[in-house]
Protein backbone atom coordinates (compact mmCIF):
# COMPACT_ATOMS: atom_id res chain seq x y z
CA UNK A 1 0.00 0.00 0.00
CA UNK A 2 1.65 3.30 -0.98
CA UNK A 3 2.32 6.09 1.68
CA UNK A 4 2.35 9.65 0.77
CA UNK A 5 3.19 12.28 3.32
CA UNK A 6 2.46 15.91 2.16
CA UNK A 7 4.40 18.45 4.51
CA UNK A 8 2.04 21.76 4.91
CA UNK A 9 -1.68 21.29 4.93
CA UNK A 10 -2.44 24.76 3.47
CA UNK A 11 -4.37 24.96 0.13
CA UNK A 12 -2.14 23.01 -2.26
CA UNK A 13 -0.97 20.60 0.08
CA UNK A 14 -4.64 20.07 1.29
CA UNK A 15 -5.60 19.75 -2.81
CA UNK A 16 -2.54 17.13 -3.64
CA UNK A 17 -3.78 15.26 -0.71
CA UNK A 18 -7.34 15.36 -2.17
CA UNK A 19 -6.33 14.63 -5.28
CA UNK A 20 -4.44 11.40 -4.69
CA UNK A 21 -7.59 10.36 -2.63
CA UNK A 22 -10.03 10.89 -5.51
CA UNK A 23 -7.63 8.98 -7.61
CA UNK A 24 -7.14 6.38 -5.46
CA UNK A 25 -3.40 6.80 -5.25
CA UNK A 26 -1.97 6.31 -1.64
CA UNK A 27 -2.64 6.86 1.89
CA UNK A 28 -2.17 10.11 3.40
CA UNK A 29 -0.12 11.60 5.87
CA UNK A 30 -0.62 15.69 6.30
CA UNK A 31 1.95 17.73 8.20
CA UNK A 32 1.66 21.40 9.91
CA UNK A 33 3.35 22.98 12.46
CA UNK A 34 -0.40 24.72 13.09
CA UNK A 35 -1.83 22.76 16.01
CA UNK A 36 -5.13 20.97 14.27
CA UNK A 37 -4.75 22.37 10.97
CA UNK A 38 -3.48 19.03 9.16
CA UNK A 39 -5.63 17.04 11.75
CA UNK A 40 -8.91 18.66 11.25
CA UNK A 41 -8.48 18.18 7.10
CA UNK A 42 -7.54 14.66 7.63
CA UNK A 43 -10.93 14.21 9.29
CA UNK A 44 -13.01 15.66 6.49
CA UNK A 45 -11.14 14.14 3.57
CA UNK A 46 -11.62 10.54 5.17
CA UNK A 47 -15.37 11.38 5.62
CA UNK A 48 -15.98 12.87 1.83
CA UNK A 49 -14.41 8.84 1.32
CA UNK A 50 -18.02 8.27 1.62
CA UNK A 51 -18.82 10.21 -1.34
CA UNK A 52 -16.60 9.96 -3.12
CA UNK A 53 -15.70 6.11 -2.86
CA UNK A 54 -12.22 5.73 -1.87
CA UNK A 55 -11.17 3.95 1.63
CA UNK A 56 -8.14 5.21 2.53
CA UNK A 57 -6.28 6.49 6.16
CA UNK A 58 -5.43 9.55 6.17
CA UNK A 59 -3.57 10.93 9.37
CA UNK A 60 -3.11 14.54 10.19
CA UNK A 61 -0.63 15.29 12.67
CA UNK A 62 2.39 17.91 13.82
CA UNK A 63 3.81 14.80 14.23
CA UNK A 64 7.01 13.94 11.70
CA UNK A 65 7.05 10.10 13.37
CA UNK A 66 3.76 9.55 10.99
CA UNK A 67 6.34 10.55 8.03
CA UNK A 68 8.11 6.92 8.69
CA UNK A 69 7.47 4.38 6.11
CA UNK A 70 6.37 6.95 2.98
CA UNK A 71 7.07 6.46 -0.58
CA UNK A 72 7.19 10.02 -1.23
CA UNK A 73 7.19 12.84 0.46
CA UNK A 74 5.38 16.33 -0.93
CA UNK A 75 6.64 19.79 0.42
CA UNK A 76 4.24 22.64 0.71
CA UNK A 77 5.35 24.36 3.60
CA UNK A 78 6.37 27.78 3.42
CA UNK A 79 4.83 31.63 3.23
CA UNK A 80 3.05 33.21 0.44
CA UNK A 81 5.25 36.61 -0.59
CA UNK A 82 3.28 39.32 1.73
CA UNK A 83 3.21 42.87 0.85
CA UNK A 84 6.85 44.77 1.31
CA UNK A 85 8.60 41.27 1.50
CA UNK A 86 11.25 41.09 -0.95
CA UNK A 87 11.95 37.58 -3.16
CA UNK A 88 15.04 37.65 -0.88
CA UNK A 89 13.10 37.55 2.40
CA UNK A 90 10.91 35.28 0.87
CA UNK A 91 13.78 33.11 0.06
CA UNK A 92 15.53 33.37 2.98
CA UNK A 93 12.15 32.82 5.11
CA UNK A 94 11.22 29.43 2.68
CA UNK A 95 14.46 28.41 2.48
CA UNK A 96 14.45 28.03 6.60
CA UNK A 97 11.41 26.49 6.38
CA UNK A 98 12.65 23.72 3.66
CA UNK A 99 15.70 22.96 5.84
CA UNK A 100 13.91 22.35 8.62
CA UNK A 101 10.88 20.07 7.29
CA UNK A 102 13.85 18.04 4.91
CA UNK A 103 15.88 17.22 8.02
CA UNK A 104 12.59 16.16 9.99
CA UNK A 105 11.33 14.02 7.46
CA UNK A 106 14.77 12.23 6.90
CA UNK A 107 15.11 11.72 9.95
CA UNK A 108 12.01 9.52 10.05
CA UNK A 109 12.45 8.16 6.47
CA UNK A 110 16.07 8.46 5.11
CA UNK A 111 14.86 6.48 2.07
CA UNK A 112 11.98 8.88 0.60
CA UNK A 113 11.52 10.52 -2.62
CA UNK A 114 10.76 14.25 -1.93
CA UNK A 115 8.97 16.37 -4.58
CA UNK A 116 9.60 19.87 -3.32
CA UNK A 117 6.34 22.99 -4.48
CA UNK A 118 7.20 25.38 -2.16
CA UNK A 119 8.70 28.72 -3.90
CA UNK A 120 10.67 29.52 -5.59
CA UNK A 121 10.86 25.70 -6.52
CA UNK A 122 13.98 25.49 -8.28
CA UNK A 123 16.26 27.22 -6.03
CA UNK A 124 14.38 25.02 -3.09
CA UNK A 125 14.79 21.66 -4.70
CA UNK A 126 18.33 22.52 -4.16
CA UNK A 127 18.29 23.41 -0.53
CA UNK A 128 16.07 20.01 -0.03
CA UNK A 129 18.67 17.80 -1.91
CA UNK A 130 21.75 19.73 0.20
CA UNK A 131 19.75 19.00 3.39
CA UNK A 132 18.48 15.48 2.44
CA UNK A 133 21.65 13.72 1.56
CA UNK A 134 19.76 11.99 -0.79
CA UNK A 135 20.33 11.14 -4.07
CA UNK A 136 19.61 14.01 -6.61
CA UNK A 137 17.03 11.44 -8.94
CA UNK A 138 15.26 11.71 -5.02
CA UNK A 139 14.56 15.27 -4.95
CA UNK A 140 12.58 16.80 -7.28
CA UNK A 141 10.85 20.15 -8.19
CA UNK A 142 7.31 20.73 -9.20
CA UNK A 143 7.26 23.61 -12.12
CA UNK A 144 6.67 22.66 -15.39
CA UNK A 145 3.88 20.30 -14.86
CA UNK A 146 2.18 23.42 -13.91
CA UNK A 147 3.05 25.86 -16.53
CA UNK A 148 2.60 23.22 -19.15
CA UNK A 149 -0.83 22.73 -17.81
CA UNK A 150 -1.83 27.17 -17.88
CA UNK A 151 0.59 26.59 -21.78
CA UNK A 152 -2.18 23.98 -22.45
CA UNK A 153 -4.96 25.75 -21.27
CA UNK A 154 -4.33 29.08 -23.39
CA UNK A 155 -3.56 27.19 -26.23
CA UNK A 156 -6.99 25.15 -26.47
CA UNK A 157 -8.54 28.87 -25.42
CA UNK A 158 -7.40 30.45 -28.30
CA UNK A 159 -8.06 28.28 -30.78
CA UNK A 160 -11.10 26.98 -28.96
CA UNK A 161 -10.31 23.38 -29.08
CA UNK A 162 -10.69 21.00 -26.46
CA UNK A 163 -7.70 20.87 -23.97
CA UNK A 164 -7.43 17.60 -23.97
CA UNK A 165 -6.42 18.01 -27.54
CA UNK A 166 -3.30 20.20 -26.73
CA UNK A 167 -0.34 18.91 -26.40
CA UNK A 168 2.84 21.07 -25.25
CA UNK A 169 5.33 21.42 -22.39
CA UNK A 170 7.28 24.43 -20.88
CA UNK A 171 10.73 24.43 -19.48
CA UNK A 172 13.45 26.05 -17.58
CA UNK A 173 13.01 28.81 -14.73
CA UNK A 174 10.05 28.10 -12.49
CA UNK A 175 9.24 32.36 -12.86
CA UNK A 176 9.14 34.76 -15.87
CA UNK A 177 11.25 33.42 -17.84
CA UNK A 178 10.03 29.97 -18.38
CA UNK A 179 10.02 28.60 -21.85
CA UNK A 180 7.31 27.00 -23.61
CA UNK A 181 8.44 25.06 -26.29
CA UNK A 182 6.45 25.86 -29.26
CA UNK A 183 8.10 24.20 -31.69
CA UNK A 184 7.24 20.87 -30.27
CA UNK A 185 3.63 21.82 -29.62
CA UNK A 186 0.74 20.52 -30.83
CA UNK A 187 -2.83 20.57 -31.32
CA UNK A 188 -4.22 17.43 -32.73
CA UNK A 189 -1.62 16.22 -35.02
CA UNK A 190 -1.01 19.69 -36.21
CA UNK A 191 1.65 22.09 -35.40
CA UNK A 192 0.87 24.74 -33.30
CA UNK A 193 2.62 27.21 -35.15
CA UNK A 194 0.40 26.53 -38.42
CA UNK A 195 -2.72 27.30 -36.74
CA UNK A 196 -1.54 30.43 -34.44
CA UNK A 197 -0.11 34.34 -35.71
CA UNK A 198 3.02 35.48 -33.96
CA UNK A 199 0.85 37.60 -32.45
CA UNK A 200 -1.50 35.36 -30.86
CA UNK A 201 1.44 33.36 -29.96
CA UNK A 202 2.81 36.04 -27.87
CA UNK A 203 -0.34 35.97 -26.38
CA UNK A 204 -0.35 32.17 -25.59
CA UNK A 205 3.60 32.99 -24.01
CA UNK A 206 2.23 35.88 -22.37
CA UNK A 207 -0.43 34.66 -20.47
CA UNK A 208 1.61 31.57 -19.72
CA UNK A 209 4.26 33.21 -17.94
CA UNK A 210 1.91 35.32 -15.82
CA UNK A 211 -0.58 32.75 -15.26
CA UNK A 212 -0.12 32.67 -11.65
CA UNK A 213 0.23 36.28 -10.84
CA UNK A 214 -3.35 36.67 -12.73
CA UNK A 215 -4.77 34.05 -10.24
CA UNK A 216 -3.27 35.88 -7.37
CA UNK A 217 -4.80 39.56 -8.43
CA UNK A 218 -8.28 38.13 -8.60
CA UNK A 219 -8.06 36.10 -5.32
CA UNK A 220 -6.35 38.70 -3.88
CA UNK A 221 -5.35 37.15 -0.60
CA UNK A 222 -3.40 33.71 -1.09
CA UNK A 223 -2.53 32.20 -4.67
CA UNK A 224 -3.53 29.03 -7.02
CA UNK A 225 -3.84 25.89 -5.47
CA UNK A 226 -6.34 23.59 -8.12
CA UNK A 227 -3.67 23.25 -10.58
CA UNK A 228 -0.50 23.30 -8.30
CA UNK A 229 -1.79 20.94 -5.90
CA UNK A 230 -2.81 18.65 -8.80
CA UNK A 231 0.31 18.88 -10.81
CA UNK A 232 1.71 17.61 -7.84
CA UNK A 233 -0.37 14.93 -7.21
CA UNK A 234 0.31 13.95 -11.26
CA UNK A 235 4.19 13.68 -10.64
CA UNK A 236 3.28 11.58 -7.61
CA UNK A 237 1.37 9.43 -8.86
CA UNK A 238 3.56 8.80 -12.09
CA UNK A 239 6.52 7.92 -9.99
CA UNK A 240 4.23 5.31 -7.73
CA UNK A 241 2.97 3.70 -10.79
CA UNK A 242 6.43 3.44 -12.18
CA UNK A 243 4.78 5.04 -15.16
CA UNK A 244 8.12 6.12 -17.28
CA UNK A 245 5.52 9.02 -18.37
CA UNK A 246 7.37 12.32 -19.45
CA UNK A 247 7.12 15.18 -17.22
CA UNK A 248 8.64 18.74 -17.02
CA UNK A 249 10.08 19.14 -13.29
CA UNK A 250 12.56 20.65 -12.07
CA UNK A 251 15.92 18.56 -11.63
CA UNK A 252 19.04 18.24 -10.43
CA UNK A 253 21.48 18.84 -13.18
CA UNK A 254 25.26 18.25 -13.60
CA UNK A 255 28.45 18.09 -15.58
CA UNK A 256 26.26 18.93 -18.91
CA UNK A 257 28.11 21.94 -20.19
CA UNK A 258 26.88 25.09 -18.35
CA UNK A 259 24.34 23.39 -17.20
CA UNK A 260 26.07 22.57 -13.95
CA UNK A 261 25.02 21.79 -10.14
CA UNK A 262 21.52 23.62 -10.32
CA UNK A 263 17.82 22.81 -10.49
CA UNK A 264 16.27 23.46 -13.78
CA UNK A 265 12.88 22.42 -15.08
CA UNK A 266 13.64 19.94 -17.93
CA UNK A 267 11.31 16.52 -19.42
CA UNK A 268 11.75 14.00 -17.14
CA UNK A 269 10.59 10.18 -17.45
CA UNK A 270 9.18 9.48 -13.90
CA UNK A 271 9.21 6.29 -12.01
CA UNK A 272 9.69 4.44 -8.83
CA UNK A 273 13.08 5.72 -8.50
CA UNK A 274 12.48 9.35 -8.86
CA UNK A 275 13.85 11.19 -12.10
CA UNK A 276 14.82 8.04 -14.13
CA UNK A 277 16.60 9.86 -17.68
CA UNK A 278 16.58 13.36 -18.33
CA UNK A 279 14.79 13.40 -21.52
CA UNK A 280 16.10 15.30 -24.68
CA UNK A 281 13.75 17.29 -27.05
CA UNK A 282 14.43 18.72 -30.05
CA UNK A 283 15.09 22.26 -29.24
CA UNK A 284 15.66 25.72 -31.80
CA UNK A 285 18.03 27.87 -31.92
CA UNK A 286 16.01 30.57 -29.99
CA UNK A 287 14.78 27.99 -27.51
CA UNK A 288 18.15 26.62 -26.82
CA UNK A 289 19.67 29.94 -26.32
CA UNK A 290 16.49 30.67 -23.76
CA UNK A 291 17.44 27.65 -21.80
CA UNK A 292 21.19 28.59 -21.34
CA UNK A 293 19.78 32.46 -20.06
CA UNK A 294 17.33 30.60 -17.80
CA UNK A 295 20.39 28.37 -16.96
CA UNK A 296 22.60 31.47 -16.40
CA UNK A 297 19.99 33.24 -14.17
CA UNK A 298 19.62 30.43 -11.77
CA UNK A 299 23.47 30.14 -11.40
CA UNK A 300 23.43 34.15 -10.39
CA UNK A 301 20.68 34.11 -7.68
CA UNK A 302 22.55 30.60 -6.24
CA UNK A 303 25.60 32.81 -6.64
CA UNK A 304 24.04 35.75 -5.19
CA UNK A 305 21.93 33.84 -2.28
CA UNK A 306 24.79 31.00 -1.38
CA UNK A 307 25.01 31.93 2.05
CA UNK A 308 20.82 31.05 2.34
CA UNK A 309 20.63 28.76 0.24
CA UNK A 310 24.40 26.36 1.53
CA UNK A 311 25.89 24.21 -0.56
N1 LIG B 1 6.31 22.95 8.89
C1 LIG B 1 5.13 22.52 8.44
N2 LIG B 1 4.22 23.32 7.87
C2 LIG B 1 4.52 24.61 7.75
C3 LIG B 1 5.75 25.14 8.20
C4 LIG B 1 6.67 24.25 8.79
N3 LIG B 1 7.86 24.65 9.24
N4 LIG B 1 5.75 26.46 7.93
C5 LIG B 1 4.58 26.74 7.34
N5 LIG B 1 3.83 25.63 7.23
C6 LIG B 1 2.49 25.48 6.70
C7 LIG B 1 1.55 26.60 7.04
O1 LIG B 1 1.04 26.43 8.37
C8 LIG B 1 0.47 26.47 5.98
O2 LIG B 1 -0.61 25.67 6.41
O3 LIG B 1 2.54 25.51 5.26
C9 LIG B 1 1.21 25.77 4.82
C10 LIG B 1 1.28 26.61 3.55
O4 LIG B 1 -0.02 26.72 3.08
P1 LIG B 1 -0.62 28.06 2.46
O5 LIG B 1 -0.20 29.22 3.28
O6 LIG B 1 -2.07 27.81 2.21
O7 LIG B 1 0.16 28.21 1.07
P2 LIG B 1 -0.16 27.44 -0.30
O8 LIG B 1 -1.03 28.28 -1.14
O9 LIG B 1 -0.55 26.05 -0.01
O10 LIG B 1 1.28 27.45 -0.99
C11 LIG B 1 2.35 26.71 -0.44
O11 LIG B 1 3.28 26.09 -2.55
O12 LIG B 1 2.84 26.62 -4.77
C12 LIG B 1 3.63 26.90 -3.65
O13 LIG B 1 4.19 29.23 -3.93
C13 LIG B 1 3.46 28.31 -3.16
O14 LIG B 1 5.38 28.30 -1.73
C14 LIG B 1 3.97 28.20 -1.75
C15 LIG B 1 3.56 26.78 -1.36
Amino acid sequence: MAKVSIIGAGQVGATCAYTLLKNNVADIVLVDVVEGLARGKALDMMQAGAIEGYDRKVIGTTDYKEVGGSDVVVITAGLARQPGMTRTDLLSKNAGIVKSVVSSVVAEEPEAIIVVVTNPVDILAYVALKTSGLKPNRVIGMSGALDSARYKYFISQMLNVPLSSVDGMVIGIHGDDMIPVTSQTKVGDKPLLSLVSQEQLREIIEKTKHGGAEIVSYLKTGSAFYAPGAAAARMVDAILNDSDEIIPCSVYVQGRDVFDDFYIGLPVKLGRIGVREIVEIPLTEIEREALYQSAAGIKNTMNEMREIIGG
